[in-house]
């Protein structure tokens, strides 16, 4: 039977705290509804004294989250526990997290001030804490900076004054592994009473060191990680909560696990990517698009054959339907015919010979050969999309009604509508569905530049939900508004 690791989830307090990141009330219930059926055991939910909306967030989450502990953040500060015991008024488990810094830099020039003084602040602080709740979290600030010998007196004090977990913040991102990892076991090593007390890890990503410090300190005795989803967070982030749940799902052997049911990591992924307009990068490990798409036909084949050939991890255990084979010049003859099979088409060998090579010269030319191709290269009329844009018209700027006229083929025959939206973007997707009259919703929406000029090209992904299906659909153009409908019409394309 594999030891517990606790999962303190911060997204809602350190990964918030990105600039242009900020949520509502009612888009962090979202999240905190999401980490509950993720299954966190800690949802951090905000730092109460911070602001009245951080202080009404805190409050009520407590008020909707049933079996997560909800806690709130503080400085050493009285006044800030009071609040933060309020905020937490309506949690059924709840939990105060306040500490100190704790590195000579920290004690020198955030707080002028000595190692004895902010030994005893850490020690009342917590004592104060305490007369609210049982369950109060110290943390060290800048712990990843702070001399070994005086962080072993500040735990221990703070275990002795009630303190039931212990976090070891590596707050700039400094450490290396192999030194965190021995930091942590010098406390187990030096400080009296340590396993009175849960030895915790946030570990931020400067050095993108952060997972592997986690792991580090877990190997060494902590047995709670503070984590966001998605790595999100100041700077370069915090440990992303996806990569340490799934490094010790498939090294069962370090015989370590957490209560995460991993199916809903990628829909958590996806709702706080989407909520904190914060795209994910492409080779995010575990929830980027690429993580599972493999393009070389030397994995595609071995992929087809036995997923582990090439994969540490099923799709499926992370809610994703399947790998995705992308099909490029690099791919082979196995997964060619693989993607016939999805689409329907049986061919002989020597038919797949003779399209193979007709695949290859097409591969040549574009960079990922998608469905519609396979179809043309079949020789069914696949070359002509169901949806084609003719023209496009929109008006938009400062306090004017956006507005759309569109005119779209639709097989074959010329539609056209005017439609009005929050923006040129909503404008034209309405006069789409006015032409279309399908039942389709947007899922996903990012828009990427590729440099940073204003006459650069904006790529846009999106997912459009129709039947319960989600279809992908891509575009790329000067103009955001084009690139955005054509995504759109590509997504509808593949359905219609
Ligand atoms: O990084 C850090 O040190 C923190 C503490 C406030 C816990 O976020
Ligand atoms: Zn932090």
């Amino acid at each position: 039977m594999s030891e517990r690791l606790f999962i303190f989830d911060t997204t809602l307090r350190d990964g918030e705290q990105v600039p242009g990141c900020q949520l509502t009330t009612i888009e962090k219930l979202e999240v905190a509804k999401s980490l509950e059926a993720l299954g966190v055991d800690v949802i951090e939910a905000g730092f109460p004294i911070s602001s009245p909306g951080d202080f009404k967030s805190v409050e009520e989450i407590s008020k909707v989250v049933t079996s997560p502990i909800v806690c709130a953040l503080t400085r050493g500060i009285e006044k800030d526990i009071d609040v933060a015991y309020e905020a937490l008024h309506f949690a059924k488990r709840k939990r105060i997290h306040t500490g100190i810094g704790t590195s000579d830099l920290h004690i020198r020039y955030k707080f002028n001030s000595n190692r004895e003084e902010i030994l005893e602040r850490a020690i009342a602080a917590t004592k104060y804490a305490k007369k609210y709740v049982e369950d109060v979290e110290f943390y060290c600030e800048d712990a990843g900076r702070t001399d070994n010998e005086y962080l072993a007196r500040v735990v221990e004090a703070v275990i002795k004054a009630g303190a039931t977990v212990v976090n070891i913040p590596d707050t700039t991102g400094y450490c290396l592994p192999d030194e965190f990892g021995a930091k942590i076991k010098y406390l187990f090593d030096h400080v009296d009473g340590i396993h009175k007390a849960v030895i915790s890890t946030h570990c931020h990503n400067d050095l993108g060191m952060a997972t592997a410090n986690t792991l580090a300190g877990v190997m060494n005795g902590a047995r709670q990680v503070e984590v966001t989803i998605n790595g999100v967070g100041e700077r370069a982030g915090n440990t992303a909560l996806e990569e340490v749940v799934m490094a010790l799902r498939c090294r069962k052997e370090l015989n370590i696990d957490t209560a995460i049911d991993t199916k809903h990591i990628y829909h958590t992924s996806r709702i706080v990517s989407n909520l904190m307009n914060m795209p994910i990068q492409m080779n995010k490990a575990v929830v980027g698009r690429n993580a599972f798409a493999h393009s070389s036909g030397i994995h595609q084949d071995g992929v087809l054959k036995n997923l582990r050939t090439y994969e540490i991890m099923d799709p499926k255990d992370i809610g994703i339907d399947d790998n995705m084979i992308v099909l490029t010049a690099r791919s082979g003859r196995a997964a060619l015919r693989h993607r016939l099979g999805t689409l329907g088409y049986e061919v002989t060998n020597e038919q797949l010979d003779d399209l193979y090579n007709k695949f290859l010269v097409l591969a040549d030319q574009k960079k990922e050969v998608l469905d519609d191709d396979i179809r043309m290269l079949m020789g069914k009329g696949g070359g002509e999309k169901a949806v084609e844009v003719i023209s496009l018209q929109v008006v938009s700027g400062k306090n004017i009604n956006h507005e759309a006229d569109l005119v779209l083929s639709v097989h074959g025959v010329t539609k056209e509508a005017k439609a009005f939206g929050n923006g040129p973007v909503d404008a034209a997707i309405n006069a789409l569905k006015a032409i279309l009259q399908e039942k389709m919703t947007l899922c996903e929406f990012t828009i990427q530049s590729i440099s940073k000029g204003s006459n650069d090209v904006g790529k846009v992904h999106m997912q459009v939900e129709h039947n319960g299906k989600v279809y992908f659909g891509f575009g790329a153009n000067t103009d955001i508004v084009e690139a955005s409908l054509e995504a759109y019409v590509d997504a509808v394309n593949k359905f219609m």
